[in-house]
């Protein structure tokens, strides 16, 4: 059985004062007996004090991206260690907006994700094609090589721990309002499980858990989540809000 993971990342939206409110409403609004795992994703500046207000509840603490390195000249950049040390639980690892905007690279996301899981961090793994690439046809390639180059010398008792995680993104419905229809995600998903079982083999395939991310709302997050191969939903927009997140993670049972 594949747990349920739901995540809100709140990206670069929140000043301290707001990050702290939606916490403490959301430790709140999500009953403890929520079948789902549920992760808050604020920005790195926020972390310690959304640590402080987590601490102890049924809430998770991710972090939206992590630095290679353990340690050294990297001015800016920041460790799985450092993570670790604020209760941080899991990171997400190439979202498309590090990839198409701030241009980092399969072989640099692989380096983040071998160096996260070895502090044993739950590593996001996001792949998802641009909207080019979509009506280029080049989907299942694109996702394809995203799994290849990101997965090279990741060890299996790293994903048999569950440290792995993949969220597929279509980049086409990242904060666009057009999300993929509950058919296409489970269409999706299968082809990418359908990969993990090549890549790695058909058992570590069936335990990794896949994400769906683009336009989630309440409104549509209960069809994404019925589909057997959606196991969890990474939330941006619809997470700044305590109801509409709280809604979704109800959507999870
Ligand atoms: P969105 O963002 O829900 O606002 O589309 C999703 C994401 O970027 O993870």
């Amino acid at each position: 059985m594949r747990a349920k993971l739901i995540a809100g990342n709140w990206k670069m939206n929140l000043g301290k004062a707001d990050s702290l409110t939606l916490a403490h409403d959301l430790i709140h609004k999500i009953p403890k007996h929520s079948k789902a795992q549920v992760l808050l994703i604020p920005t790195f500046l926020h972390l310690d004090a959304v640590a402080h207000v987590v601490a102890k509840s049924h809430l998770l603490l991710g972090a939206q991206d992590v630095y290679f390195e353990k340690t050294g000249a990297f001015t800016g950049e920041i460790s799985a260690g450092m993570l670790l040390e604020l209760g941080v639980s899991h990171v997400l690892i190439g979202h498309s907006e590090r990839r198409h905007v701030l241009h980092e690279t399969d072989a640099v996301l692989n380096k983040k994700l071998l160096a996260a899981t070895a502090e044993k961090l739950v590593a996001i793994y996001c792949i998802g094609e641009t909207l080019q690439e979509r009506d280029a046809g080049k989907t299942a390639e694109v996702l394809q090589h995203q799994l290849k180059a990101g997965l090279v010398h990741l060890s299996h008792d790293v994903i048999e721990k569950g440290h792995l995680v993949i969220a597929y993104e279509p980049v086409w419905a990242i904060g666009t309002g057009h999300t993929a229809t509950p058919e296409h995600a489970q269409e999706t998903h299968a082809f990418i499980r359908a990969r993990l079982s090549e890549i790695l083999t058909p058992e570590l395939a069936a335990a990794i858990r896949i994400q769906y991310g683009g336009s989630v709302k309440k409104s549509n997050a209960a069809e994404l989540l019925a589909k057997p191969d959606v196991d969890g939903l990474l939330v941006g927009g619809a997470s700044l809000i305590a109801d509409e997140f709280a809604a979704i993670v109800q959507a999870a049972g």
